[in-house]
C-alpha cells in the first residue's frame, strides 16, 4: 500500500448537547492537522463521511470542513456516503487519491449527529439504508431488521442468549477504558443476559444491551502518502484494504453468512499476506450483538454456527488470543453513523502507536478493523501496521 496515517482526532461520543454537525467538523478537522503537524494549507484532498439521512437539516456538508480553516478554501472537498460505513468509504476513498498520485495529503472527516431526532424519526432515518421497497416497514427501525437476523439465527443454529450477553458484557467492560465512549458502564453478563426493567426486548431475541445507542460524534483522520509520513512524527501503514458490496434486498442473499464480509477480510489479509492469527487485534462492526457473533464466523475465526464458541472460550476477550474491540466496540463506544469508520481507524492506529491508554492491547503490531453498512451490504476491512 502506499498511505499511512499521520495523524487523527477524536471527540467524545454520546449525546453532545451544544454541538453541531459544523462545530463537531470543525474541531475535528482542525485537532487532526494539528496531531500530524501537518498545516491545512499543505492538505491537497478533504473528504467528509456523513450519512444524514434526514438526522440534519443541512445536506451537502463537504464545505462544511472548510469552516476549519480559511487555508482549506478551494481545496478539492466531497462527501462520501455507504450507510454504517460510511466513514471507511471516505478513509478509502482518501486512499485512492493517495495512490493515484492526486493526493500527497487527504483529510478525512467522519460526523454524525443523531439525539437531535425525534425517537421514531430515528428509525426511520435509519432505514433508509435498508431495501426500501421490502424491509422499511419493519418494527422497530434496525433494531427490527437485526432482531429478524437473530431470531433466523436461532431457528439454524439454536438459541444465542448466553453468546449475545458474553459479548454485551466483554464489549462494556472494554469501554470502561476508552475516553471516548458513550457507555462507560461494566454492565456485567447478568445484566445483559436477563430482560428486566432497565434492558426490555427491544426487537426479536435482542435486548437494549444487544444494540448500540443512538449518538452523536466526529472523528478525523490525516493520511498521507508512504514518503511524506516517514518524515512526520507518527506512520500506521494500510498493509491493506478491501471493499466488497453485496446485494441490497436481504431476499437475494442468506443473511445469517455475511458474505461480503466473509469476502471483505479474506481479500484483505491475502493483499497483506498475512493470516487471521497474525493480527494483534480486530475492531469490528457490533451495531448489534448478533453482528459481532457472524463476523466471528465470517472472517474465519470459528466455523459457521459456531460463532458462540469464540466468546465463550475467550479468543475474542481483550487478553485473549484475537481481542476484538478494545475499544469497546459501537456497543459501548456508541455509534455516530458517518463518524463511525473514522474512528474504528483512529482507535486502531492508537493502538498501533501505543497510544491507546486504558484500551490498549499488550504488544499491539498488526490491527485489523471491519466496518458494515447495513446487514452485510457495504464490507470495508483495513489491516494496519506501525511504521513509525
Ligand atoms: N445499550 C445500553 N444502554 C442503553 C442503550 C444501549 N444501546 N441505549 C440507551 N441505554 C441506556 C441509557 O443510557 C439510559 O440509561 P439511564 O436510565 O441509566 O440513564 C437508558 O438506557 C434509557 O435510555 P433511552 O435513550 O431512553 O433508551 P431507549 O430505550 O429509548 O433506546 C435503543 C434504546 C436500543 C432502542 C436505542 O439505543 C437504539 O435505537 N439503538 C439502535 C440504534 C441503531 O439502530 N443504530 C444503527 C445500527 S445499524
Amino acid at each position: 500500500m502506499t498511505a499511512c496515517i499521520v495523524g487523527w482526532a477524536h471527540t467524545p461520543f454520546g449525546k453532545l448537547n451544544g454541538e453541531t454537525v459544523e462545530s463537531l467538523v470543525v474541531r475535528v478537522a482542525n485537532e487532526a492537522l494539528a496531531d500530524a503537524a501537518i498545516a491545512a494549507k499543505d492538505v491537497d484532498e478533504i473528504l467528509l463521511g456523513h450519512f444524514n439521512a434526514g438526522f440534519s437539516a443541512q445536506d451537502f456538508t463537504a464545505s462544511l470542513v472548510l469552516q476549519a480553516s480559511p487555508d482549506l478554501r478551494f481545496k478539492r472537498a466531497t462527501r462520501v456516503e455507504n450507510a454504517c460505513a460510511t466513514g471507511s468509504a471516505a478513509v478509502h476513498q482518501g486512499l485512492k487519491a493517495i495512490a493515484a498520485r492526486s493526493a500527497r495529503i487527504v483529510l478525512v472527516v467522519g460526523v454524525e449527529q443523531m439525539t437531535t431526532t425525534p425517537a421514531a424519526e430515528i428509525g426511520r432515518n435509519l432505514l433508509k439504508a435498508s431495501y426500501v421497497r421490502e424491509e422499511a416497514d419493519i418494527d422497530g427501525g434496525f433494531a427490527g431488521l437485526f432482531g429478524k437476523i437473530a431470531g433466523l439465527y436461532f431457528q439454524r443454529w439454536g438459541d444465542q442468549s448466553d453468546a449475545l450477553a458474553r459479548i454485551a458484557a466483554k464489549n462494556h467492560k472494554n469501554g470502561v477504558g476508552n475516553p471516548y465512549a458513550q457507555l462507560r458502564k461494566d454492565f456485567g453478563y447478568d445484566f445483559c443476559r436477563e430482560e428486566s426493567e432497565k434492558n426490555p426486548r427491544v426487537a426479536g431475541p435482542l435486548k437494549r444491551t444487544d444494540c448500540s445507542p443512538v449518538s452523536d460524534g466526529a472523528a478525523a483522520l490525516v493520511l498521507a502518502d508512504v514518503e511524506t509520513a516517514l518524515k512526520l512524527g507518527k506512520a500506521v501503514v494500510f498493509r491493506a484494504a478491501a471493499h466488497v458490496q453485496d446485494f441490497l434486498p436481504m431476499s437475494r442473499r442468506d443473511v445469517l453468512k455475511f458474505e461480503g464480509c466473509a469476502l471483505a477480510w479474506k481479500r484483505a489479509l491475502a493483499e497483506a499476506g498475512v493470516a487471521l492469527s497474525d493480527l494483534s487485534f480486530a475492531e469490528v462492526h457490533d451495531c448489534f450483538t448478533i453482528a459481532e457473533l457472524i463476523e466471528y464466523e465470517a472472517m474465519g475465526l470459528v466455523p459457521e454456527g459456531h460463532g458462540a464458541r469464540a466468546i465463550a472460550e475467550g479468543t475474542v476477550a481483550k487478553d485473549g488470543a484475537l481481542p476484538i474491540n478494545p475499544s469497546g466496540g459501537l456497543k459501548a463506544k456508541g455509534h455516530p453513523i458517518g463518524a463511525t469508520g473514522v474512528s474504528m481507524h483512529a482507535l486502531a492506529a492508537m493502538q498501533l502507536s501505543g497510544a491507546a491508554g486504558d484500551m490498549q492491547v499488550k504488544d499491539a503490531r498488526l490491527g485489523g478493523l471491519f466496518n458494515m453498512g447495513g446487514a452485510a451490504v457495504a464490507n470495508y476491512v483495513s489491516i494496519l501496521e506501525r511504521l513509525r
